[in-house]
């Protein structure tokens, strides 16, 4: 079983199809984790050829990026790319506020450097904020400060609702070369035009949420109950319903027989010109394996594919 590479859009970087992301290591999926644990995870996922690690600094106040310092200390940092992101405080369980303004980042950054055990970021990532907390130049500028300085090697953009459009024609004035979008198979928005001016402004793309929260897995039923501390718990109850129905008609229509859903469900996103890599929430070494075996599935030809030099 072999990882495919991708070039992610302008940076020019090398990063694995398959990332992992670590939302879940913030402790708001049902389970908190150990340092242990998070050592076992990310290790088995370097032997599997993965190099992309997702994180935020509101995964927890700074815990999810604390964990990965922890393994990160302990293995070269410079065969990882790691993304983070910046424009919240965590206060507690799905409770956070808002932080855009430019010395509040500046501040956020210094601590996700400390929390990461790093001196540098790969990635750094405008996280889910609205327009206006977008345009704010004096906040660009201070970011292109740190890349000149060297604290962060590239800027990007986590757009929250996947058709804003607006953040993503911008990207290439403020300098962010990475767009970060929901997409998986229940959730095509994108197609329409966000991806289109990602390829024009030859943006890398990391499609989040690719399991459409462990619905696409395949392994929960209509009806399926989350337990309090799991965000599951506050989607819509209906809205929940309607994706769990779609996911049986997807599993009887398009999945062929005997192949593990979840790892259909990354590979399809992965078809798109557009995308990048999909960076799917981990919780335990078993998710990392099969979510790294999904690469077997992926195609070759693609645009982005990488090319030894
Ligand atoms: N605004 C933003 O920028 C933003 C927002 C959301 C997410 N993200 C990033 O994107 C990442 C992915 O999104 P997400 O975690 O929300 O959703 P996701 O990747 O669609 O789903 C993750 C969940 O799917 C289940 N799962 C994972 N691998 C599996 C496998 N091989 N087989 C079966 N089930 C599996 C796990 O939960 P169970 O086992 O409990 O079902 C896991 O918690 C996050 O971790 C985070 O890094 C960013």
């Amino acid at each position: 079983m072999t990882m495919k590479y991708r070039r992610l859009g302008k940076t020019g970087r090398k990063v694995s199809v398959i990332g992992i992301g670590t939302w879940q290591f913030g402790g708001e999926w049902g389970k908190s984790f150990s340092q242990d644990e998070v050592n076992r995870i990310l290790g088995r996922g370097k032997e599997l050829g993965i190099n992309l690690i997702d994180t935020a600094e509101c995964y927890g106040d700074h815990l999810s990026e604390r964990l990965i310092g922890g393994y990160l200390k302990q293995d070269r940092r410079e065969d990882w790319f790691v993304a983070t992101k910046f424009g919240h405080q965590f206060h507690s369980h799905l409770t956070r506020t808002d932080r855009y303004s430019a010395s509040d980042v500046l501040e956020q950054l210094d601590a996700s450097l400390k929390a990461l055990q790093t001196d540098y970021i790969d990635l750094y990532q405008f996280h889910s904020g609205s327009n206006e907390a977008f345009d704010n130049d004096e906040l660009w500028t201070m970011l292109d400060k740190q890349v000149q300085a060297g604290k962060i090697r590239h800027l990007g953009t986590s757009i929250g609702k996947n058709d804003n459009l607006y953040q993503t024609e911008q990207s290439s004035r403020v300098h962010s070369e990475v767009i970060q979008v929901i997409y998986n198979r229940l959730d095509r928005k994108p197609e329409d035009k966000v991806f289109p001016s990602c390829i024009e402004q030859h943006l890398g793309v990391l499609a989040r949420v690719p399991l459409a929260s462990g619905y696409l897995s395949g392994k929960y039923k209509p009806g399926a109950v989350f337990a309090a501390n799991d965000v599951r718990h506050n989607h819509d109850k209906e809205a929940a319903l309607d994706k769990l129905k779609q996911v049986e008609e997807i599993r009887l229509n398009e999945v062929p027989q005997g192949m593990d859903m979840a790892q259909w469900a990354l590979a399809w996103s992965l078809k798109h010109d557009a995308v990048t890599s999909v960076i799917p929430g981990c919780k335990s070494v078993e998710q990392v394996e099969s979510n790294a075996a999904a690469a077997q599935w992926v195609g070759e030809g693609h645009p982005q594919a990488w090319e030894e030099a």
